[in-house]
């Protein structure tokens, strides 16, 4: 991945068959008619199809992610993956953190570090999520909860081209809601000029921010165009391939701002 591009990102969570490889298809299709978006786009399908989309994908500018990793590179850990398999399999980054991962499989902000470590031990890009619950932003408490995540969650040395934050307020996932763009722009610059802080690597504060939380094609405009967000993790609009296309076409023509 160049780490100077915006990255669209669709995460399927625990969604589709088999069947569902037509989607790919159709969006590599979109892909090759319409030049590409000035972005790299990257699909994460469930484990199931990872094989099936790598053939599928071959000869396609679009990449493969995976949803969630086990911290240790092999062993007696019963239904989890190892980052190398992963990439064995095609994978060229990892999902760590996720909210939804966070409140059914309790992970920590130390396990999430821990996966991202894992991630860039096999030579994945890790993908970390870090967010707010409504409650937290009621309280006041939206910054201070994000920063207490991105401190704890960050790889150490990561680096633009191995690590990419994304702030996925949790109240705004799958709920039809957004923060406004002031909110955003505020969250985006907070969590910018904390990865100057806290970063090891001098080029830290240049990782690329996604916005994740119900991002749609009518409001992708509007949310990608907020200073410091460098694209989008998207769960339910990037399971059909003419609604992620249009999410990534806000990119064609190279529109990005920072
Ligand atoms: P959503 O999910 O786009 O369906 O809100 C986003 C995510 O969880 O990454």
């Amino acid at each position: 991945m160049a780490a100077n591009r915006p990255l669209v990102a669709g995460n399927w969570k625990m969604n589709g068959l088999a069947a569902a490889l037509a989607e790919l298809k159709a969006l590599q299709e979109r892909l090759a008619e319409h030049p590409a978006p000035e972005a790299d786009i990257m699909v994460f399908p469930p484990a199931t199809l990872l094989a099936q989309a790598r053939y599928a994908l071959r000869g396609s500018d679009i990449l493969l992610g995976a949803q969630d990793c086990h911290i240790a590179a092999s062993g007696a850990h019963t239904g989890d993956l190892s980052a190398e398999m992963l990439a064995d399999v095609g994978a060229s980054a990892v999902i760590v953190g996720h909210s939804e991962r966070r409140a059914d499989h309790a992970e920590t902000d130390a396990l999430v570090k821990a996966k991202a470590s894992a991630a860039h031990r096999a030579g994945l890009t890790a993908i970390v999520c870090i967010g707010e619950t409504a409650e937290e932003r009621r309280d006041g408490a939206a910054l201070e909860v994000v920063g207490r995540q991105l401190k704890g969650s960050l790889p150490d040395r990561a680096r633009a081209s191995d690590t990419v934050i994304a702030y996925e307020p949790v109240w705004a996932i799958g709920t039809g809601l957004t923060p406004t763009p002031e909110d955003v722009a505020e969250m985006h610059g907070f969590i910018r000029r904390e990865l100057g802080l806290l970063a090891e690597s001098a080029e830290a504060w240049a990782l690329r921010i996604l916005y994740g939380g119900s991002v749609k094609p009518g409001n992708a405009g509007e949310l990608l165009s907020v200073p410091n967000v460098d694209g989008a993790l998207v769960g339910g609009a990037s399971l059909k391939a003419a609604d992620f296309y249009a999410i990534a076409s806000i990119y064609a023509g190279n529109t990005r701002r920072r």
